[in-house]
């Protein structure tokens, strides 16, 4: 059954006492809403509606970003869940099917409990996910007759005999397109908040004859991000997770607890990870890999094989091949480098393509940008580059070519080629000697004097 998605993000989140918008602070090196959009993905979504309030213009960048196809609504004032979802009516105009709501600040629904919802529907006309919390707090309360969920009632609204129920709203609610927003149009806000609630569509649903279901799930999952502390908790216990699930994978890791992973961090197994090192977004790294220490990737595929580091950057777009080393204290940057290839000591290689097997000596520099635009550099296979080659782009170094120490290369290399870019050397016999006793001698003058 097709699907769509609609992910409220119109809260200002002013908790955060931030001029960021709450949805855009970063969890696992990704927005929160982020981790939204990439849990619905599993229902494969025809489409995709977020909609936004503050900052709104900034929220759209960062979801089209993600993805181009992502419909951006506007909630201009907040008026509470149900008036939010509206928003998204015509956006979802035409659109066959179930409409998931999902919140732009509750990072960890996983997957799989919106796949189980899914599966709910064929019970169910409106199904809700809830949870026992252990502490229920202002959360909604969820009122079930046996396996039939009656009605929603949030905090404000509750008696203490309702308060006193365990079972609460996570604000995950999936129904069939067409009905939600009719149930939607019945919402009013006669209620403690003068809000249009989303809940209240289950009670309007069961007066109409239809049924309504919980799904339930693990209250961490629900785990809502309001305050600076909450993101900080919700970022240990990623982290938590993550270093778990990769040594349980079979990762190598003598102190995970010094290890950052991302959101989307993948690790092969018997890969191996060093202490201090840092996944950003977009990382994969192959069996048997080996991560040493202090080194920070993003956007990098490391293959089987290979090493990186110690004091190694992988930038966006840095692609290793089998068995290439990377060694301390060189950056790579949109750069192929071929199998066996050796980038060792203190190099930046950036839009570059290093052949397989060739050597890059200690500092050397794809000097990449001219201060308005990139150039490539290409290292054939097997070249030797010398110590300290400075490869102005856009240069093509020839396979089996060799530079000499200190070059500056500002024009191509034939294969097989020796290029030498340098000043020749003049040597004075005895001269230094020479010059350093005049120097010894013009100190010792200066302290008797
Ligand atoms: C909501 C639920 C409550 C549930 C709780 C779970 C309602 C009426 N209540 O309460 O049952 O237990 O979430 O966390 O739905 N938003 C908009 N526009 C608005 C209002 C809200 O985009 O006009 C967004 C917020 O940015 C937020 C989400 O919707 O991401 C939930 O809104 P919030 O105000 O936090 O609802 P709660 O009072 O927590
Ligand atoms: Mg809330």
């Amino acid at each position: 059954m097709a699907v769509s998605q609609v992910i409220l993000a119109a809260g200002q989140g002013s908790r955060m006492q931030s001029d960021l918008p709450k949805v855009l602070h970063m969890l696992a090196g990704v927005p929160l809403v982020i981790h939204a959009m990439r849990a619905g993905r599993v229902l494969e979504p025809a489409r995709v509606v977020v909609v936004v309030g503050h900052g709104g213009d900034h929220v759209a960048q960062v979801v089209q970003a993600e993805d181009v196809d992502t419909h951006v609504v506007h909630q201009a004032e907040q008026k509470g869940t149900a008036h939010a979802v509206a928003q998204a009516r015509a956006a979802l105009e035409g659109q066959a099917g179930d409409v998931v709501v999902l919140y732009g600040d509750t990072p960890f629904i996983r997957p799989e409990t919106l796949a189980s919802m899914q599966d709910a529907r064929a019970s169910h006309d409106v199904v809700v996910l809830g949870f026992e919390a252990a502490d229920p707090g202002r959360y909604g309360r969820l009122i079930v007759k046996g396996d039939a969920l009656e009605r929603i009632v949030e905090f404000k609204d509750a008696t203490e005999a309702e308060r006193a129920i365990r079972l609460c709203n996570s604000g995950v609610i999936c129904a069939e397109g067409a009905l939600l927003f009719d149930l939607i149009s019945e919402v009013g806000n006669d209620n403690a908040s003068g809000e249009y609630y989303l809940t209240d569509i289950v009670a309007l649903a069961r007066a109409r004859g239809l049924t309504a279901g919980v799904v339930r799930c693990d209250e961490a999952e629900t785990l809502g991000i309001n305050t600076r502390t909450e993101l900080a908790q919700a970022e240990a216990a990623f982290q938590a997770r993550a270093r778990a699930q990769a040594l349980e994978n079979g990762v190598t890791m003598v102190a995970p607890d010094t290890v950052i992973f991302a959101q989307d961090t993948w690790l092969g197994r018997d890969a191996v990870i060093e202490p201090y090192v840092v996944f950003g977004p977009g990382v994969t790294v192959e069996n048997g890999a080996t991560i040493r220490a202090f080194s920070h990737l993003e956007g990098a595929h490391v293959s089987r094989g290979a090493i990186v580091g110690p004091y190694a950057r992988l930038r966006p777009g840095a692609e290793l091949a089998e068995d290439v080393r990377i060694g301390n204290f060189v950056e790579v940057k949109s750069a192929q480098i071929d199998e066996g290839a050796k980038v060792n000591h203190l190099s930046y290689v950036g839009d570059a393509h290093v052949g397989a097997g060739a050597n890059l000596g200690a500092g050397t520099v794809t000097c990449n940008y001219d201060g308005v635009f990139k150039h490539r550099t290409e290292i054939g296979a097997g070249a030797f580059i010398g110590s300290s080659t400075m490869l102005v782009a856009p240069v093509r170094i020839g396979a089996q070519a060799v530079t000499g120490s200190g070059s500056v290369i500002t024009q191509d290399v034939p294969d097989g080629a020796l290029a030498l870019g340098r000043a020749r050397q003049d040597t004075k016999t005895g001269l230094g000697k020479r010059l350093m006793d005049r120097l010894r001698a013009a100190k010792a003058a200066k302290t008797k004097g």
